[in-house]
């Protein structure tokens, strides 16, 4: 079978490739995923008992300040008015986050004015100057002192890294935002929302094209399927989204990440936590946060009011055998990276690309904005000579 261009990888950025190479140049081209569905981690599913869309591999919320990204993904689907809010479990109270006017009232038993709370936590922080810290602990009080540290970052910061903070090197933070004003919106960007009818139907939109086939339980790896490195790199052009030191059979050192376990549950009540996520900073509760998936779309009046779905979510160090979620970035991990970099100039026909590709972590709208950009600086200039 000929093909223009083979995309390893169905998650946003491969998809993102595969429409462009398909639609702007005409150019045939096949996706492969060794997973049984497309979407990479965005993908979402309705939970059968209750048609609840469950976010597989975590919530997913849609966000972009980038105009040619909203530009792009509106032609495949159109989006709610959905805003993210996040609310946090400490201590048997739940306080509004990011922290902000209000969690600094409700924590300090207080009715302090911007100014006076902006004074407050300065001389709270003045316990470690910013630049000398030699901890995230130490990072953390620099920036909002102590006893905010202490109730809404310490452990939980802790159980997402199952590391004490003290241990953790001081870069693993560079900022932690306080807002002075009663502003709980989590994102700030120009546009925000979540696919009117889920991210698979708008995932599935953006590989509907004669063009594109999509070949599902299929390792770029398996030298028993058609399209494995072996047989096409060299041949034909490859944009690979799978994991950069596989690809090179971790030859510069295996690049570490974290991931996440997911516990998920039907409860036979109509509202179990009446907000999306909750997120719990207690080190006492073994997970770090609740996913309840009814609230991402209060718009559905198809839902049951008589059940609910949770996801209670874990976090904990990746093996190999896992799914690797966010980067963990160590030196030895920078020093890697770079070698790998080295190694990709002697493949001038395969481009990485995306999370797993780069070793980053990106937002979907980073991972589209990026493909669009390989796409346009890249790859058009190389395969317009292959469209018909
Ligand atoms: P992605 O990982 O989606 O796709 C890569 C694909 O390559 C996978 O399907 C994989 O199976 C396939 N693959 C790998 N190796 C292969 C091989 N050898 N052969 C064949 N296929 C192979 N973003 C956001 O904007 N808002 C949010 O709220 C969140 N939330 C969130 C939660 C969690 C827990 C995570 C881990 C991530 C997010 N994200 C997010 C980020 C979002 O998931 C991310 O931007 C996209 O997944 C990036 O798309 P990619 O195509 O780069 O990778």
């Amino acid at each position: 079978m000929t093909v223009d261009l083979l995309v390893v990888g169905s998650g946003f950025f491969g998809l993102t490739v595969a429409e462009r190479a398909a639609r702007d140049l005409d150019l045939k081209v096949v996706v492969i995923d060794q997973r049984s569905h497309i979407g990479g981690n965005a993908y979402s599913a309705p939970e059968p008992e209750t048609g609840i869309e469950v976010h597989q591999y975590g919530a997913h919320l849609f966000h972009t300040s980038n105009e040619t990204v909203w530009e792009y993904v509106n032609r495949f689907t159109k989006f709610t008015d959905y805003e993210h809010r996040v609310f946090t479990n400490f201590g048997g109270e739940v306080f509004p986050l990011p922290i902000n006017l209000g969690t600094i009232n409700q924590f300090f038993r207080a009715a302090y004015s911007p100014d006076e709370a902006r004074a407050l936590i300065k001389g709270q922080a003045a316990e470690f100057a910013t630049g000398e810290s030699r901890n995230l602990e130490e990072k953390a009080i620099s920036l909002i002192g102590r006893p905010l540290y202490e109730a809404f970052i310490r452990d939980y910061t802790a159980k997402q890294w199952q590391t004490a903070p003290t241990a953790l090197p001081a870069e693993v933070i560079s900022r932690l935002p306080v807002r002075y004003n009663y502003d709980n919106r989590y994102f700030n960007d120009t546009h925000e929302g979540l696919p009117v009818d889920g991210y698979t139907a708008w995932i599935e939109r953006m590989a509907d094209h004669p063009n594109i086939e999509v070949r599902l339980n299929t390792d770029f790896f398996d030298e028993t399927q058609e399209f494995n490195k072996k047989a096409v790199v060299g041949r034909t052009p490859v944009v690979y989204t799978g994991p950069v030191d596989r690809y090179f059979d971790y030859q510069g050192g295996e690049l570490t990440w974290r991931t996440l376990d997911f516990e998920q549950e039907v409860l036979p009540i109509g509202d179990f936590q009446g907000t999306p996520v909750m997120n719990y900073a207690d080190g006492s509760v073994p997970y770090t946060r609740i996913h309840e998936f009814r609230h991402f779309h209060p718009e559905r009046t198809e839902y049951p009011t008589d059940k609910t779905v949770i996801m209670r979510e874990f976090s904990r160090a990746a093996t190999r055998a896992d799914e690797p979620y966010y980067p963990i970035n160590t030196p030895a991990d920078r020093e890697s990276l770079l070698s790998y970099r080295a190694l990709q100039a002697g493949e001038p026909n395969v481009f990485f690309g995306g999370r797993l590709g780069t070793y980053q972590y990106l937002d979907m709208h980073m991972a589209i904005g990026s493909a669009l950009s390989m796409y346009d600086n890249k790859l058009k200039p190389l395969l317009r000579g292959s469209s018909k």
